[in-house]
């Protein structure tokens, strides 16, 4: 093991016990501190097939690298996420990861974990904390840039000309925030891009069909969907099916993540793009983890790679979907 993490665990160890006030904190807990490196991972919940890619990346990307991953389920609540925090602080991890579900609120916890001597990576979305000094990295797309490209290929696919019902993610979160705020911003020089309600459905297949059946029988002028992730979509197509209505032509439709069930939908017209969140970035992570470990110097913002899918494309690209 390397001396940074050596020096972690002692400060987190130290300062865990100063707040104690007492020998809460053994030696002996030190010493399995300092057997290897402890990571915990509060992941957000397992609302779209996207979060179970992405769980699955972080899970094997520990094994492989050799941490020992202690890994709590939020179900999309934030206190679930800091109670998890709170935990991983107790139990002197070296090093705490986590997918904040929303982006405000995250100060006092993150600063706890500061005082600890514990570093924290935030993963895949990020908090809105003024002191950056409250975590050493964020490793994730940049959901701004997709929402742009998401709004580019729908104006393309329209000829700039269309009523759109956006069904957006979890209310507060840095995916939902920024791909609404890049999709809008793109949309603004297409005068005839309008978006014509706007309703969150949670990132969640079901709540999706519900949210865009209701915005569907409300707006039955609408003739685009721009959808924050490909579960929501999978549930609109679900309603616009339903109400006999052909996915592709009556709507054309806009989406963003890449999981099978999508680039399936686009290979048969009903998606007319795909823009990619890549959730495989498990090994990323874990390398940066590693390399702060080691005493090297990590980037504060590391930005996934994200690709566009299209009819064009899809085929090379479904053998790798999830
Ligand atoms: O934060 C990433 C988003 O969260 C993905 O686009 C979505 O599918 C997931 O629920």
């Amino acid at each position: 093991m390397s001396r940074k993490w050596l020096i972690t665990a002692g400060a987190a160890l130290l300062a865990a016990s100063a707040l104690a006030g007492s020998a809460t904190s053994s030696p002996a807990k030190h010493q399995r501190a300092a057997g290897g490196i402890t990571l915990g991972f509060s992941q957000v919940g397992s609302e779209s097939g996207w979060r179970t890619a992405n769980t699955k990346s972080i899970q094997s990307s520990a094994k492989a690298a050799g941490i020992n991953l202690k890994f709590s389920d939020a179900q999309q609540k934030q206190e679930n996420q800091i109670a998890a925090i709170r935990s991983y602080i107790q139990q002197h991890v070296n090093v705490i990861a986590f997918s904040p579900v929303v982006e405000s609120g995250w100060d006092a916890v993150l600063n706890e974990a500061k005082r600890a001597g514990i570093p924290v990576i935030l993963t895949d979305r990020a908090v809105d904390s003024k002191d950056t000094s409250l975590y050493k990295t964020f490793i994730g797309s940049d959901f701004i840039k997709e929402g742009e490209m998401a709004g580019e290929y729908l104006a393309k696919a329209v000829n700039g000309k269309a009523k759109i019902i956006e069904l957006q993610g979890t209310i507060g979160s840095s995916p939902a925030n920024d791909r609404q705020k890049g999709f809008a911003d793109y949309i603004k020089d297409h005068p005839d891009m309008q978006i014509i309600a706007s309703q969150s459905g949670d990132f969640a297949r079901d709540k999706g069909r519900q949210v865009f059946e209701t915005l569907y029988q409300a707006h039955p002028e609408a003739t685009a969907l721009y959808s924050h992730n490909d579960e929501m979509t999978m549930g609109a197509i679900a309603a616009m099916e339903a109400a006999g209505k052909v996915p592709g032509k009556d709507l054309i439709i806009a989406s963003i993540d890449g999981t099978k069930d999508a680039a399936n939908a686009l290979s048969s017209g009903k998606v007319v793009v795909v823009v990619e969140c890549n959730p495989k970035f498990g090994p990323a992570a874990f390398a940066a983890v590693e390399k702060y470990g080691n005493g090297e110097k990590i980037e504060a913002r590391l930005v996934n790679t994200d690709r566009v899918f299209t009819k064009d494309n899809v085929a090379a690209y479904l053998p790798e979907a999830y």
